[in-house]
């Protein structure tokens, strides 16, 4: 069973630039709320009230305004800065000591999940007792992902970051969950040509042990990474479209909690404060 959760919110945001020279990109806005929010309510969803935040040096006091502690979602939210941005596994030597002895998910500051049977799907996932589990989508440009081949068991047959040559269309989306082995993994990795440990050098640690396993997200579901410019806009219209037709809110984290009975009246009213005058504020008041 996985209780703790990683969201890595750090990285250069090089495609974003000029936009995040000053900004992280994880501070800046989906629509109505900061980029952050929909990765923290994937992890919330899934359950998990133990939350690891690593963010870029000398950005811990800016994402603190934010997301002070987690009182008021009824969870605990830690912060860790790393100094460059190492690569993905990197965050599981900062969180070494987070970690201890549990098994723990991570996500990926910038993508955005969302669809039928998502929670039910998170539920399933968070139960890993033992090896890695990755989330995997199909998209239409495979050659721009991390991909895996599978078979039908959803067994992984091989993975590939950015293959020239058609290997699978089904992309590595940036939510996984690994057992407690990927601290001492990830510790082994040696930097790539590029300079950062990766991910896939660490799933295929698993994968030759035959332990590496896959989850689909269908047709039903969403999965959108927002790193480019294009793909942050195309989100942000995916979330007003959906919000202004439905009247629910995507990534609502003061909701998440409520619902699933983390907090009361009070924390709602508290965040209310928080947040102040605002059509978030009027859509917190509506819980309640
Ligand atoms: P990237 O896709 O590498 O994105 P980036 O933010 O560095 O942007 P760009 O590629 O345009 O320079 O990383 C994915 C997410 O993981 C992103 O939200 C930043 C975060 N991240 C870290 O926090 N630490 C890291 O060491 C790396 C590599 C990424």
């Amino acid at each position: 069973m996985i209780k703790k959760g990683i969201i890595l919110a750090g990285g250069k945001g090089t495609r974003m630039s000029p936009l995040t020279k000053a900004v992280n990109k994880q501070l800046l806005p989906i629509y109505d709320k900061p980029l952050i929010f929909y990765p923290l309510s994937i992890l919330m969803l899934a359950k998990i009230k133990d939350i690891l935040i690593v963010v870029n040096k000398g950005q811990l006091e800016q994402y603190k305004k934010i997301l002070p502690d987690g009182k008021n979602l009824g969870i605990k939210i830690n912060f860790i800065e790393q100094l460059r941005p190492r690569g993905l596994p990197d965050a599981f030597v900062l969180g070494e000591k987070f970690i201890g002895k549990s098994n723990v998910a991570l996500i990926l500051g910038d993508n955005f999940f969302y669809g039928q049977n998502l929670t039910s799907k998170l539920l399933n996932n968070v139960k890993l007792n033992r090896g890695a589990k990755i989330v995997l989508h199909k998209v239409q440009k495979p050659e721009l992902y991390g991909v895996a081949k599978i078979n039908k068991n959803n067994r992984i047959l091989t993975i590939k970051e950015k293959p020239k040559k058609f290997l699978s269309d089904l992309a590595i989306t940036g939510l996984y969950f690994f057992d407690n082995k990927v601290v001492e993994f990830s510790k082994k990795l040696k930097p790539s040509k590029r300079g950062e440990v990766e991910i896939v050098d660490l799933l295929n640690i698993y994968k030759s042990k035959k332990q590496l396993s896959a989850d689909l997200i269908g047709r039903g579901g969403a999965w959108l990474d927002t790193g480019s410019i294009e793909d942050y806009y195309k989100t942000s219209s995916f979330v007003s479209a959906i919000e202004n037709r439905q009247g629910f809110k995507i990534a609502c984290i003061e909701e998440i909690a409520l619902n699933n009975k983390w907090i009361k009246k009070k924390e709602i009213k508290n965040s209310i404060r928080f947040y102040g005058l605002c059509e978030y504020s009027n859509y917190l008041k509506k819980l309640i």
